[in-house]
């Protein structure tokens, strides 16, 4: 314990916006202690790493995974986890971003916030004077990044030069799987159609990144070309929360559904990943979802510690 928190003092008193403003050494540090948090879960002294504190979970969009994830992290550390529903909040009444950053900065000492648009939370974090940690905007989800990291590495036993391969559309997930892969000198191919491809703006951002990590990113159309040789595949839901062009979307990424064909171009051992929830039949089969190559579920688990992991470093003594 003294050891994991004597490497974490850079860490002290960050927060988690996209990632792009953590170092590669940063994010190994953080998956790392995830790995042992997960591999050593009884270590008593863990138990009252944050005891006397207090951390807000904010969400103005639903969840399952990452409110009881990020809940029972707080908890298990010793902290007071404080769930704040959006609409329960003056937020829904209109109470201005900024002040609640302020107010919500004057009784916690961190906060965890979901939000629709991700310039909410620029603005939040602008404002808050505590650490504010993206439980997902519209434009990354960085925490379910790290869990897919540390779920790789589990799997394959390292990280650098893997090929991973995300088919569908060019969302917030992503973009997580281009800024974790870029930092940690994987090789990122993104296959949708030219419609609803990643911002070719963090992409031209990562590709740099990628050249000091020895990675690389990618995007093309074809999702054949995508996954062929890859270690993973990944996908995400056709239509993510708050989006409104539901069905022209779904015809446009159909042909982007993972299957078992697909996937046979993949290595024979690649892992499917998906964040969750899923839309069976529409981004992913259920034979794909449920077979032997699916992590879905260690993923999910492993918010649960990359989470636990970065609440101690950021908030630990
Ligand atoms: N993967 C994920 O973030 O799930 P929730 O929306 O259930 O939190
Ligand atoms: N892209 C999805 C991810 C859900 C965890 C969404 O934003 O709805």
């Amino acid at each position: 314990m003294e050891r994991l928190m004597e490497s974490s003092a850079g860490l002290h008193g960050r927060s988690v916006l996209t990632l792009q403003e953590w170092t590669p050494n940063e994010i190994k540090q953080v998956l790392t202690t995830a790995a042992w948090l997960k591999a050593n879960p009884k270590v008593a002294q863990i138990r009252y790493a944050l005891a006397g504190q207090s951390v807000a979970l904010l969400f103005e969009l639903p969840s399952t995974r990452t409110r009881v994830s990020f809940q029972v992290a707080v908890e298990s550390l010793g902290a007071a986890p404080v769930v704040l529903g959006w609409e329960d909040s003056q937020l829904g009444r209109g109470e201005p971003i900024k002040d609640t950053a302020r107010v919500l900065s004057r009784y916690v000492d961190g906060i965890v916030i979901r939000c629709r648009r991700h310039e909410t939370l620029q603005e939040f974090s602008r404002w808050a004077s505590v650490p504010v940690f993206n439980a997902l905007t519209d434009r990354i989800h960085p925490f379910q990044a790290l869990a897919d990291a540390l779920t790789l590495w589990e799997h394959k036993r390292h990280l650098a030069g893997l090929k991973l391969a995300y088919v569908g559309d060019g969302n917030n997930m992503a973009h997580s799987y281009v800024v974790v892969g870029a930092k940690l000198g994987m090789h990122v191919v993104v296959a949708s159609p030219a419609a609803y491809a990643p911002d070719p703006t963090l992409v031209q951002w990562a590709e740099k990144e990628a050249l000091l990590t020895g990675g690389s990113v990618q995007v093309v159309e074809d999702p054949r070309e995508a996954v062929a040789g890859a270690d993973a595949v990944a996908t995400d839901v056709f239509v993510s929360m708050g989006q409104v062009d539901q069905e022209a979307k779904r015809l446009s990424l159909g042909p982007y559904q993972v299957n078992a064909d697909l996937m046979t171009r993949a290595k024979p051992d690649a892992l499917f990943l998906h964040c969750l929830p899923a839309h069976r039949g529409e981004e992913v089969t259920e034979e794909v979802l449920e077979g032997p190559q699916s992590a879905v579920f260690d993923q999910a688990e492993n918010r649960l510690w990359v989470q636990k992991a970065a609440l101690l470093h950021s908030l630990g003594e």
